[in-house]
Order: C-alpha cells, then sequence, then structure tokens
C-alpha cells in the first residue's frame, strides 16, 4: 500500500510576506491530512522560514534543487549537508527546468541522486518527454532513459526511499494537463521499467504526476492505479488550491 504524496515545487516565486501567508494558510487547511502525506519545496533562501513555520505540522519541507558536491568552493550552490543542517526531508532532482535551462545531464542527475541518498535525504527524481518527442513517439524511450541513467550509476537498491515524478514537459505551465489515461500509460511503464530491475521496489515505488495540476483535475488523474499523487507547480502557490490537491490525493 503506497501512501500519497502531494509535493508544491514552488519554483522561483515567493517574498518573506507571501510565505508566511500561504504556510498560515495550508497549515490551518491541512489539520488533518487524512492518507496523504503533503511536502512543499520552496526557493532555498526560503527554507529556514518554511521550517519554522511547518514544525508541529502536517507539511513536510523539501528543496528544489542541490549540488552533487560537498561543502566547498562552488559559488551559488547548495550542498546536503546544509539541506540536512535544515533538516529538509526530500530534494527535487532532475526537474525539466534544470534539465534546459541549465543544462543538466543525465549523469549530473544521477551524481546528485547518489549524493542525495548517502546523505539521507529523500530524492524526488523527475522525468517526462517533450512535446516534440511525445509527437515522434518517442515518449517511452526518453523516460526510459532518463530513468536508467539514474538507475545503473545509483543502483536499484538506492531506491528505496525515493520517488519518482512523471512531468511531461508539455504540460509544465501551459494549462494543458495529460489525460488520466496518458499518465496511467507512462506510470505503469516507469512501474514496469523499474520492475525489472526488482519487484519490490517497483510496487512500493511512489510515482507522481506534474505538469498543471490543479484542484479541478487532481481527483481524476489520481484515480488512475499507478498515479501516487502529484508535484504541483503553479497550483501550489494557491492555499486552497493545493490544500483541494491534497484532499483529493487523501480520497
Ligand atoms: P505546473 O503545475 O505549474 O504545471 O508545474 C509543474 C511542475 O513543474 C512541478 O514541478
Amino acid at each position: 500500500m503506497r501512501t500519497a504524496l502531494v509535493a508544491g515545487n514552488w519554483k522561483m516565486n515567493g517574498s518573506t510576506d507571501v510565505v508566511n501567508e500561504l504556510m498560515d494558510g495550508l497549515i490551518a487547511g491541512l489539520n488533518s491530512s487524512g492518507g496523504v502525506e503533503v511536502l512543499v519545496c520552496p526557493p532555498s533562501v526560503y527554507l529556514s522560514q518554511v521550517e519554522v513555520a511547518a514544525k508541529n505540522s502536517l507539511i513536510s519541507v523539501g528543496a528544489q534543487n542541490v549540488s552533487e558536491n560537498g561543502d566547498g568552493a562552488f559559488t551559488g550552490e547548495i550542498s546536503l549537508t546544509m539541506l540536512n543542517d535544515l533538516k529538509c526531508e526530500y530534494v527535487i532532482l532532475g526537474h525539466s527546468e534544470r534539465r534546459s535551462l541549465y543544462a543538466e545531464s543525465d549523469s549530473v542527475v544521477a551524481k546528485k541522486f547518489i549524493a542525495t541518498v548517502a546523505a539521507g535525504i529523500k530524492p524526488i527524481l523527475c522525468v517526462g518527454e517533450t512535446l516534440e518527442e511525445r509527437e515522434q513517439g518517442k515518449t517511452l524511450a526518453v523516460v526510459e532513459r532518463q530513468l536508467k541513467a539514474v538507475i545503473d550509476a545509483a543502483g536499484i537498491e538506492n531506491f528505496s526511499t525515493a520517488v519518482i515524478a512523471y512531468e511531461p514537459v508539455w504540460a509544465i505551465g501551459t494549462g494543458k494537463t495529460a489525460t488520466p489515461a496518458q499518465a496511467q500509460d507512462v506510470h505503469a511503464a516507469i512501474r514496469n521499467m523499474i520492475a525489472e530491475y526488482d519487484a519490490n521496489t517497483a510496487s512500493a515505488m511512489r510515482i507522481l504526476y506534474g505538469g498543471s495540476v490543479n484542484a479541478a483535475n487532481a481527483a481524476e488523474l489520481f484515480a488512475n492505479e499507478d498515479v501516487d499523487g502529484g508535484l504541483v507547480g503553479g497550483a501550489s502557490l494557491k492555499a486552497n488550491d493545493f490544500i483541494a490537491i491534497c484532499h483529493a490525493a487523501g480520497a
């Protein structure tokens, strides 16, 4: 039995005031989360503030990215030691915006994954195809390449705490959500890819859907057998919408 996870990826949004207001709203609305694990991933400069606000609540805190390197001369980067210092439980890795805008390759994502697991933090590994790749029938090949690059480097034994997020690039921030059937097809394929390495890991793995999830479409997406929650961008910035999405996952 997999516990659903709904993770809010705030991306590069927020301010001290906005973070306070959003956290107040989430904590008030999520006093009984009922069968769903709730996570927020603020910009790293607000991690401390969110940690303080989330203390004694049902909300876990994660980061949006991390360096694969240990502490040292890496200007502008954030280390796993720092995330552990702030009691971050999760980190998003290989988000399509990191891959496309910051040239993160499969092998860099794999290095980050290995370092994250070694540091005792849970990775949320993002995979997903572009519109062009989908139209060319390459969806599963792309997802398999992204996934295998990490499994082959890290070893399937390092996936016991990991979460996979399937985020079709064409659905991110576009309002074009994958249909429940499209999501289920890819999620089932991902679970099968993992099962080729280890059946138990595959059946326990939470596979989240991301890409224009909102309060209106969450329930039908999460009703699919292999959709174990969501990675939510825009709608995670509105407390009421995010709470509704969390409740849809717990239902
Ligand atoms: P949107 O929900 O804004 O489409 O973003 C999805 C996403 O990229 C979450 O990581």
